[in-house]
């Protein structure tokens, strides 16, 4: 039987190559292992991907590599996974273990309460490991895109990019739209120097609505959009949307994408009426460390 080391891609650089092809290999498809950076999620993976990552861990046996799993940041509290991956399905039961155990380990000295995993819906193999590990179905979401290149609409109509004078009005709009979001925890300047470009919708003089969108290579991608809640059921998202892809398309990015969960149906409705396609759907499984 096979025996294996648990090696971090730090120690092993020279590795970075090798595990990129395997996450290119697993893209969206019934093998697909759904990266764990949102907005980088179903694109070739690249370095710059490894290099975003708070670790990866890699199982070799001799020298191939029998499995990867990275970890990602999503809180101070919670990891996201991406992975495990695992070659030849035959290995998992001993090399899931090591990976996880090892990851459980970290998380926990990291003062880490929990961590998610990311499974796209058709890969029943990977979904099947992680229920037998421990982990436990939380959510499902919808990963939409919408094609850029050709859009039409070139005005932006009352939306606009949001400039410095306001941003607390676009903070405080995000902040009651997403409660739960640490997006406007530290200052909107910061978050334009992440990368970040903020839009807003005005109804009478006021900031009703917001958005932020995180800048890609080809595809950008639609962090949070949001109206206010005393301003909802107006179908004001519809103009703010629409403003934002034709700011986007200006800017020459080929597609946008964004995640949704599947119970979000005002959303839903708003992105699917808008034009985005779903590319694939995925079930967020967590663990405790
Ligand atoms: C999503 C959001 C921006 C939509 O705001 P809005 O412009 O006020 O949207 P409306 O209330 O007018 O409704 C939008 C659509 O959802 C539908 N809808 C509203 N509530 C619904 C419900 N409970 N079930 C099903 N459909 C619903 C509306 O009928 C409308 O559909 P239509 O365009 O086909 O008529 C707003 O709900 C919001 O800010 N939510 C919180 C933040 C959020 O979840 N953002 C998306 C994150 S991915």
């Amino acid at each position: 039987m096979a025996d294996y080391a648990l090696v971090d891609l730090d120690q092993r650089p020279d590795l970075a190559p090798r595990v990129l092809s395997m996450f290119a290999a697993a893209g969206p498809g019934p093998g697909h292992v759904v990266c764990g950076i949102p907005p980088r999620m179903g694109l070739e993976p690249g370095a710059g991907d490894l290099a975003a990552t708070l670790g990866v861990l890699i199982a070799l046996s001799g020298r191939r590599i029998a499995g990867v799993l990275a970890v990602c940041p999503y809180s101070a509290e919670q990891v996201t996974l991406w992975g495990p991956l695992i070659p030849d399905p035959r290995e998992q039961p001993r090399v899931l273990p090591l990976l996880v155990q090892e990851v459980r380990q970290a998380l926990r000295e990291g003062n880490y309460a929990s961590m998610r995993a990311p499974v796209d819906q058709r890969n029943r193999t990977l979904r099947a490991w992680l229920l037998a590990a421990g982990f436990q179905p939380w959510k499902d979401f919808h990963c939409y895109e919408h094609e850029l290149v050709g859009h039409r609409h070139a005005d932006l109509g009352p939306v606009q990019v949001a400039a410095r004078d306001d941003f607390e009005a676009v903070a405080r709009v995000l902040q009651a739209c997403f409660p739960d979001s640490d997006h406007c925890r530290v200052s909107l300047v910061q978050r334009e120097n992440e990368g970040y470009r903020h839009y807003l919708l005005r109804d009478g003089g006021q900031v009703v609505g917001a958005a932020a969108v995180q800048a890609g290579g080809r595809r950008s991608w639609l962090k949070l959009i949001g109206i206010d809640p005393a301003a909802r059921g107006r179908h004001l998202s519809r103009a703010l949307l629409a403003g934002i892809l034709a700011a986007e398309a200006k800017l020459n990015h080929q597609r946008i994408g964004l995640e949704v969960f599947a119970d979000n149906r005002p959303a839903i409705a708003l992105y699917e009426r808008a034009g985005f396609l779903r590319a694939w759907t995925a079930s967020l499984l967590v663990a405790p460390a």
